[in-house]
């Protein structure tokens, strides 16, 4: 059975790449990951403010010699500078033979896209953009905030030689068209869609904005593989699918609507890295009862193009489903 998968250039020996967070923030974390079956990782996200702040302290420290100003940045970066970053890709590019996805937090192309070279030096075998651009500014229109799509990939293609994956929202008025352009730019290699959005939440006894705690689960995959199958067949770059992929069953579902490879994590934070390895032979389970020996035997197979029912993937309101007396 070969599960390999190529992406961003990179030969992974199976589909599931875990995903930008906590689990990854460590080399012995990643070192375990590897041991569980993980073909890559996508390491904890820096924030394009983490770097700037870092660059301007370092470039303006006598111009803001003032004890709150130097509290300040030493709060924001305490324990997770940049050259921690570098030192984990560092040190896990010695010791750890599945590709390290470096990963930043960007809204802008600013000053900080120069430090993508040092994460390329410094080893990582590609970089993950996480561009997620909520589009809540009333002066903004639809193609202003996607210029900032383009914009920042291509300072940051201009900065390394690394493959580029850019990690999207679901936020846009012209999705399909924004990702088909984004496509032929030729600054990136793939798209992970999408992220996970940290949700705003209201407690109605104190009355109080919080911050919704709900873990994720196997719902949450419905956006992105709706979108995977709308895409796939007519993007030409990898489609990473990301978001609600909670075990072998929505792996499989995620390959046949047309991702390249998958993106896991709260699965993981729930059931540990162990699971990696289940969910792999359940995969290989599956492949042999459907007698297929590899992944691109049924990858796309059920894409909108190649789906007998092409409009599925395109119906968004619930007309039919409720038209049916059994659903009611
Ligand atoms: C605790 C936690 C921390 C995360 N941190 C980051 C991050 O730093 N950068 C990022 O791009 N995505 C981050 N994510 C999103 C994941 O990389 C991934 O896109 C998403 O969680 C996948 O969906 P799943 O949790 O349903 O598997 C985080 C997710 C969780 C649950």
């Amino acid at each position: 059975m070969d599960i390999s998968v190529k992406y961003l250039g990179l030969d992974l020996k199976n589909p599931i790449i875990i995903g930008s967070s906590g689990l990854t923030n460590s080399v012995n974390r990643i070192k375990e990951l590897e041991k569980n079956g993980a073909a890559a990782v996508v390491l904890k996200s820096l924030f394009e403010e983490q770097i700037s702040m870092e660059q301007n302290h370092i470039a303006n420290q006598d111009q803001h010699n003032y004890p709150e100003f130097q509290d300040y940045v030493k709060f924001y970066t305490e324990g997770k500078n940049l050259n921690n970053y570098l030192d984990i890709i560092k040190d896990s590019k010695k010791s750890i033979d599945i590709p390290i996805i470096a990963s930043i937090n960007c809204v802008s192309s600013n000053e900080w896209v120069s430090f993508a070279k040092n994460i390329e030096t410094a080893g990582a075998d590609a970089i993950e953009l996480n561009i997620s651009l909520l589009p809540s500014n009333f002066d903004l229109d639809s193609s202003e905030n996607e210029k900032i799509y383009f914009k920042i990939i291509e300072k940051v293609k201009q900065n390394v030689n690394i493959p580029i994956a850019l990690k999207m929202s679901y936020y846009s008025a012209g999705l399909a068209n924004l990702i088909q352009k984004l496509s032929w730019t030729q600054n990136i290699d793939s798209f992970v869609l999408f992220n996970r959005f940290y949700n705003p939440d209201i407690d109605i006894d104190k009355k109080e904005v919080i911050s919704s705690s709900k873990p994720g689960n196997s719902d949450d995959i419905y956006t992105s593989l709706r979108w995977v199958a709308l895409l796939s067949d007519t993007i030409e770059l990898p489609l990473v699918a990301s978001t609600g992929i909670h075990d072998s069953k929505d792996v499989i579902k995620q390959i046949l609507a047309g991702a390249q490879a998958v993106q896991i994590v709260s699965s993981i934070y729930k059931k540990g890295g162990s699971y990696i390895s289940i969910i792999l032979e359940e995969i290989e389970n599956w492949m042999k009862k459907n007698n297929y020996s590899k992944l691109s035997d049924f990858r796309g197979l059920l894409n909108q193009k190649k789906s007998e029912n092409h409009s599925v993937y395109e119906r968004i309101q619930f007309m039919k489903y409720f038209s049916d007396k059994n659903n009611i």
